[in-house]
Parts: C-alpha cells; sequence; structure tokens
C-alpha cells in the first residue's frame, strides 16, 4: 500500500517544552524585543550590530537545548507515512528529533551568507550559505563575496524563497497537521488553504487559532500531549 502524505506546519510552540520561548505568548520574545528592530530589513539597514547580537543570542540558547517529545513524535510518523515538515522556525531541532524532510520558511539561525550575495540565476544564492553552528557573527565578518555576514533569516519585509516549495506540499498532502502557530505571520498562516478538498486538516495548541474551516480539528493541547492524541488518532 502507498504511504499517506502528511504535511507538518510547525510554529514557536513546537519548541516551547524544548525551553524556547515563543514569539507572541505572554512573555514572549517580541515582549522585549522589538521585531522591527531586530528582525526586518529596516532593523538590518538601520543597525547591524544590534540584528547580529539578537540571532548571536539566539544561537546560543539553541546550544543548551533539545528536542521534545512532540519533536520526536513528528519524526517517528516517517515509519509509516511520507512526511514533510515546513516549519516557521529557525532552530534544528526538528533534524536533530531525526526528521529528514524540514523545509525552513523562515532561515535557520545557525547559518549566515553574506550580504549582497542574490542574483537572477539562484535568487536566494545558497551558494554562499554556510553552517555557523553556534558561533557569534560580529560586524567585519564578511563571507565570499567580501561583504558582511548576515543571519539567514527571513526579515521582516523580505520574500519568503521556500514558500512554493511548502505549497506544493501542502497541495499534495493527506493530511495537514499544525502545531505551535499563532498564524499570525503570513505567507505562511495561509499555507493550510492550499490543501485540496476534503483533506483533514489538525490543530495542536493549547489557544485559541484564528482558524476556522470546518476541515479543522482542533486538539487543545500543549505539543507533546497534542501529538501523542494525534499519533493515537491517525495511526
Ligand atoms: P507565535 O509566538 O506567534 O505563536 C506561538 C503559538 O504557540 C501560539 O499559538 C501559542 O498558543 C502556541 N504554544 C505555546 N506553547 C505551546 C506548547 N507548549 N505547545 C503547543 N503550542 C504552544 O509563534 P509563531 O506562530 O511560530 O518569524 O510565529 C511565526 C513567526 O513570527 C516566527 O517564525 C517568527 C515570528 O516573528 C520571523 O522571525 C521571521
Amino acid at each position: 500500500m502507498t504511504k499517506r502524505r502528511i504535511a507538518v506546519l510547525t510554529g514557536a510552540g513546537v519548541s516551547a517544552e524544548s525551553g524556547l520561548g515563543t514569539y507572541r505568548d505572554n512573555g514572549g520574545l517580541w515582549d522585549s524585543y522589538d521585531p522591527m528592530e531586530v528582525a526586518s530589513v529596516e532593523g538590518w539597514m538601520r543597525n547591524p550590530g544590534l540584528v547580529l547580537d539578537f540571532y548571536n543570542m539566539q544561537r546560543d540558547k539553541l546550544r543548551t537545548v533539545s528536542p521534545n517529545e512532540a519533536h520526536r513524535l513528528i519524526a517517528s510518523l516517517e515509519e509509516d507515512f511520507i512526511v514533510d515538515v515546513i516549519t516557521q522556525n529557525v532552530d534544528n531541532l526538528h533534524e536533530k528529533a531525526g526528521s529528514t524532510h524540514v523545509v525552513h520558511l523562515h532561515g535557520e539561525v545557525t547559518k549566515v551568507r553574506p550580504e549582497n550575495c542574490c542574483n537572477d540565476e539562484d535568487g536566494f544564492s545558497e551558494k554562499y550559505v554556510f553552517d555557523i553552528g553556534y558561533d557569534k557573527v560580529c560586524l567585519g565578518d564578511k563571507g565570499a563575496n567580501g561583504a558582511q555576514l548576515r543571519p539567514h533569516i527571513v526579515f521582516f519585509g523580505e520574500a519568503v524563497p521556500k514558500m512554493e516549495r511548502a505549497i506544493d506540499i501542502v497541495s499534495r498532502a493527506d493530511i495537514v497537521l499544525i502545531v505551535g502557530t499563532s498564524l499570525q505571520v503570513y505567507p505562511a498562516a495561509g499555507l493550510y488553504r492550499y490543501a485540496s478538498a476534503g483533506t483533514p486538516i489538525y490543530i495542536i495548541d493549547p489557544s485559541d487559532v484564528p482558524l476556522y474551516d470546518p476541515r479543522v480539528r482542533h486538539i487543545r493541547k500543549v505539543a507533546t500531549e497534542g501529538m501523542k492524541e494525534f499519533v493515537g488518532i491517525i495511526k
């Protein structure tokens, strides 16, 4: 029998139980930092040092945390399904838990690239992107083209290069699973709309989520508990 396809869209909530803060919950990252200062194109142009410091801090925090049971259960779905994870998270916890197909919609904090490395041929210029692990990046650190290194993050105000790939994944899915995202940030928030008619959509989130679609079943639990319930439903 051919395996069914699951598209899993995750947000900060899936990593919350690993100890990484979410963005918009009470006490979330955007309570302490203005995203327009630390995570936007304009912020980068105004004060690149501040942006580098913010992502140096994220990298340093990521060094200290591990995947949780929700990441592991998502990875284990690969035993029975074709699983594509589309994550808005810039952490590497899905990969560390064993997921083998992960699309990072908003970039990866453990990678950097030089400024001005885009061209018509490869748009994002993946060839300039490299792994920096958990190291710091400072003003004056340069890439292969001689330009300042920047986080490999999709800043507010930038296009989302992996969106087409994500749309293709969702439109071919037999099941869509959404875990731990407030669905406030577009275009990621609109991805579920590409699911074909009749495709069941599960949402795992302890809070209300602004998604009004008759196909949706809301599992109102934290990610680790919700994933156990989801696995029980679909296996
Ligand atoms: P948000 O902080 O906006 O939303 C986090 C969601 O996780 C909320 O719906 C919470 O209810 C839920 N949540 C909290 N704890 C949870 C838990 N233990 N288990 C499951 N869910 C839990 O984060 P995102 O939706 O991921 O982009 O934010 C989207 C984007 O906004 C991020 O990728 C980031 C941010 O600005 C960039 O920086 C480009």
